[in-house]
């Protein structure tokens, strides 16, 4: 997943084995240190795969660079290009959104991807999330000249998800 240029098309770059390897290992860490992070995505088993089946990540995690709105929690997702297309992170990322309203009593999650990520941002507005324009930002982990530097910063409350869930 985290190789395929298709996937990793809005990052920097695409991680090779032991890159995805550290990566993966840094978000199991942060899971024994903290209530929340970055979730493995399972497919339920429908018996046409085998028993757990890993297809991406959906969940927590905060920014460690600096801008207008951090400290903030931010929602994220990545998904194995055979599942796009499916419900699977909207679907996943509801699950994370009641965890992050219900169980850490959070009062808002924010989400931003590069504007160039459609599918990534239409899954911001299939879960309710809102943006203002206003608050568009260039990444400050992207060089200004590249194209993917400019982001869309999405948000939805705790009391707008209750009220539509
Ligand atoms: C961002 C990403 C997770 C979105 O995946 P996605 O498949 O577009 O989003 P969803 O899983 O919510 O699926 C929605 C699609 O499934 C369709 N769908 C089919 N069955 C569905 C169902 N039961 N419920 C909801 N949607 C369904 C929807 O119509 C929609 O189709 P469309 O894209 O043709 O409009 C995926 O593109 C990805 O992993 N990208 C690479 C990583 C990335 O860029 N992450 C974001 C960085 S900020």
């Amino acid at each position: 997943m985290n190789s395929d240029p298709e996937v990793m098309r809005y990052f920097p770059q695409a991680l090779d084995r032991v890159q995805s390897g550290l990566f993966a290992d840094l978000i199991q860490i942060g899971l024994e240190e903290k209530e929340h992070g970055l979730w493995a995505v399972e497919l339920r088993n429908d018996g046409s795969l085998p028993p757990a089946h890993f297809i991406g990540f959906v969940g927590l995690s905060e920014p460690t660079w600096d801008a207008p709105f951090t400290p903030c929690i931010e929602i994220g997702w990545r998904l194995s290009r055979s599942f796009w297309g499916r419900g699977f992170a909207t679907e996943a990322a509801k699950h994370v959104l009641d965890f992050g309203f219900q169980v850490l009593k959070l009062n808002e999650v924010l989400s931003f991807t590069s504007l160039l990520n459609a599918r990534s941002m239409a899954v911001m507005e299939r879960l309710g999330m809102t943006r203002d324009i206003r608050e568009d930002f260039d990444h400050p982990k992207v060089e200004t000249n590249n194209e993917l530097c400019r982001h869309a910063l999405y948000r939805i409350g705790d009391k707008k998800w209750a009220n539509s869930n």
